[in-house]
């Protein structure tokens, strides 16, 4: 007898919170305990009812904290993430969602919704889905809304096919480039609500973060041009083209492009009430506009932005 007893499950995360800690991890505790609860099969821990570890548990939880002190994202260790209401695989090659596009998705909502409740077909196109959660989240929370769903990448639409299959939700997705000027041309004129959390990383801000900087796609991350926003551009002219006169367009930017986005919409002549939200930390994330009923000159719309 050594005297030596197997560690228990509170001390191997309190080990692996302090390894994460010293690898940079932004949320040490958190991720240990939901690395945890994932070697143990479990959806998570519930502080002061800790499980006693099975003998395999050790091996397994060290294997997976290894990964993350790599930087590998949590969300594709576990191979999932939360979104709204949705519970969402994680595929490799595919941007993972981040909380801050749940506001994003939350005016999508709204706006259905108030379709539907005016009595209409509320018709919903959400523009490089990635994994689709904006437009499953409207799908899922806007019954009857009729949402299509489009991204350049085939594994992004695979995902988004896998997110709406698992959400028990109807999209139509397709494969498609939105600097396409034919792009669901079917719908033109027709459509409430375009919403879109396009790239937009410029080419000389590279995330710092290795968790984005080496496992989101370069597609999902970098918007083109010196700016970044020559994706954001593309969306914008599809919304011009897409919406029916007063729906909305609602679309996520960096922080520091808020002033210019909205310079962009008001320069194009095509849309009027352009505001900025803000995602749930308070930064200036999303952009908001309505198709005008006729096309405006430029710069004279009502403007009402908040910065
Ligand atoms: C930041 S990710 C957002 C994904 C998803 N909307 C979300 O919020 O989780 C941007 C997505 O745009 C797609 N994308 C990039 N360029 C595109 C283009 N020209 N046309 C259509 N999709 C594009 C990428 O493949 C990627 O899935």
């Amino acid at each position: 007898m050594t005297g030596r007893h197997a560690p228990s499950l509170r001390e191997l995360v309190d080990g692996a919170t302090q390894l994460l800690r010293e690898a940079g991890v932004g949320s040490p505790a958190h991720d240990a305990r939901a690395l945890a609860a994932f070697a143990l099969g479990r959806e998570r821990l519930v502080p002061g009812l800790d499980p006693d570890p099975d003998p395999g548990f050790a091996a397994r939880f060290a294997a997976l904290v290894e990964r993350r002190r790599a930087r590998e994202p949590l969300q594709r260790i576990t191979g999932r993430t939360a979104f709204r209401y949705l519970d969402v695989p994680v595929a490799d090659g595919v941007f993972v969602p981040r909380p801050e596009t749940e506001t994003v998705a939350e005016h999508a909502v709204g706006e259905a919704r108030r379709v539907r409740e005016a009595g209409r077909d509320a018709v919903v196109v959400d523009l490089c889905c990635g994994a689709g959660v904006i437009g499953a989240s409207v799908a899922l929370e806007v019954p009857g809304a009729r949402v299509h769903a489009v991204d350049a990448s085939p594994a992004a639409v695979d995902a988004t096919r896998a997110t709406a299959r698992e959400a028990r939700v109807a999209l139509d997705v397709e494969v498609g480039d939105v600097r396409d000027a034919h792009l669901l041309a079917a719908l033109d004129g027709a459509v409430d609500v375009v919403v879109a959390n396009p790239p937009y990383i410029p080419p000389d801000a590279v995330p710092q973060d290795p968790e984005v900087r080496d496992h989101d796609p370069d597609l999902a991350l970098y918007g083109g041009g010196a700016d970044g926003l020559e994706v954001p551009r593309a969306v914008v002219d599809a919304a011009a083209r897409l919406l029916r006169p007063g729906g909305l367009l609602v679309m996520e930017h960096a922080e520091v492009q808020a002033a210019a986005v909205r310079a962009e919409l008001r320069a194009h002549g095509s849309f009027t009430q352009v505001t900025t939200d803000q995602d749930l930390t308070g930064r200036d994330r999303m952009v908001l506009a309505r198709k005008a009923e006729q096309r405006a000159s430029t710069g004279s719309d009502v403007e009402h932005s908040r910065s």
